[in-house]
């Protein structure tokens, strides 16, 4: 077992600890908890989906450009709690809205953009004019990393900052693969991936950048195995949902203190892709082929089978129903670690068990 602790730099920022808290839609993570994980030592992040309905301004009819607005203070918020600590924005390139998430990250003044749910391929063209925020994409295999250097380096001359690789195996919410039989793929577990990844990076790009991994990681021990994988940083995201400093309803984090193991499943969400959830009314009900949607409120996703074809259900509706919670109407995203909350953590509380002194390993850098 290693003993010191890697150091995470990512672009100029550089946080105290190799800790990215994921971002978590719809508002799981807002500035309350991003702004606490940054003040921590970590990185906090904003996930910027769907933000307008959680807000007073918005009317039924200006979604696209409350969520601007709204991402613009969040940020601002979060900087400000932090305390000058590393505020990121999460944005999923699976958004209609995407370009503008991007561009009210950068104007609200976000240090580093994670994106997923597609390959983030256009991101330096993005946010050019903004060169000190670092980008990061969120991959879950060295072929789509490979395909985004590729493609940055051709474009834009410019490669990722770093990379989260996140196995499907374990992390919440959507997953990085189109296939159901995917999901439980041992070569996308992270022991497979990341040395794969590290070593493309050093044998064929030739830069140093780092690689973070994320699903499924609880305590020290796990950080541990990955960093011996060759990871500089990990991102966790379940364990921090249901902190006291966590954006969402008491309710939503109720929901995840009681589920079992057996609670977990995974389902085929509208935008094509499997996530994982916890078996709520709703789920069983959609699994079951009975669920009945809320309308579509404002077509936010570039691909949706709800509006399309009217399959599944309006999903944006039921990630608010879950931030307020509503666990009769609700989608709640969760890692298969869910099971092993117990209580409501503070965020502090998470870094002591992770890195405080009751940890006889030594904080101190390694490279
Ligand atoms: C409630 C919830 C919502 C999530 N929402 C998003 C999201 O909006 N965008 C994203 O890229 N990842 C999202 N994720 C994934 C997390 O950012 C994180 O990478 C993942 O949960 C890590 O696995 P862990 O939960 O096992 O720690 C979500 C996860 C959860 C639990």
């Amino acid at each position: 077992m290693a003993n010191s602790l890697p150091v995470l730099k990512i672009g100029k920022h550089t946080p105290r600890y190799p800790l990215i808290q994921g971002g978590m839609g719809v508002r799981i993570s807002g500035p309350g908890l991003a702004g606490a994980v940054a003040r921590a030592g970590g990185i906090g992040t904003i996930a910027s989906v769907g933000l307008a309905v959680a807000s007073d301004i918005y009317d039924g009819r200006n979604y696209f450009e409350v969520n601007q607005i709204v991402l613009n203070q969040d940020v601002k918020k979060a900087k400000k709690r932090s305390g000058g600590g590393i505020i990121a924005v999460n944005a999923m390139v699976a958004l209609t809205d995407y370009d503008l998430h991007i561009k009210a990250s950068c104007e609200g003044c976000a240090d580093i953009i994670i994106s997923g749910a597609g390959l983030p391929l256009r991101l330096p063209e993005l946010t050019k004019g903004f060169p000190d925020v670092a980008l990061v994409p969120i991959v879950s295999s060295t072929k789509a990393a490979s395909l985004i250097v590729r493609r940055w380096e051709k474009l834009y001359h410019r490669l990722p900052d770093a990379f989260v690789v996140e196995t499907p195996l374990y992390a919440g919410g959507h997953l990085g693969v189109t296939k159901m039989e995917q999901v439980m793929d041992q070569s996308l577990s992270l022991e497979t991936v990341i040395p794969e990844l590290v070593r493309y990076i050093d044998e064929e790009v030739g830069e140093d950048i780092p690689v973070i991994g994320a699903g499924g990681i609880w305590d020290r021990d796990d950080m541990e195995r990955v960093f011996a994988l060759g990871a500089r940083g990990v991102q966790m995201g379940t364990r921090f949902a249901t902190t006291v400093e966590g954006d969402a309803d008491m309710r939503f984090k109720q929901a995840l203190i009681d589920a079992k193991e057996e609670d977990v499943v995974i389902i085929k969400s509208p935008v094509g892709i499997p996530g994982r959830a916890l078996r709520s009314p709703f789920i069983k009900k959609f699994l079951e082929g009975t669920v009945e949607s809320k309308p579509c409120f404002a077509n936010c996703l570039s691909y949706c089978s709800y509006r399309t074809d009217k399959q599944a259900f309006c999903i944006a509706q039921a990630l608010v129903d879950a931030f307020r919670g509503n666990w009769e109407e609700g989608l709640f995203f969760c890692g298969s670690n869910v099971a092993k909350i117990t209580r409501m953590e503070t965020v502090y509380e998470i870094f002591d068990d992770l890195f405080g002194e009751g940890q006889d390993r030594q904080v101190s850098a390694r490279n």
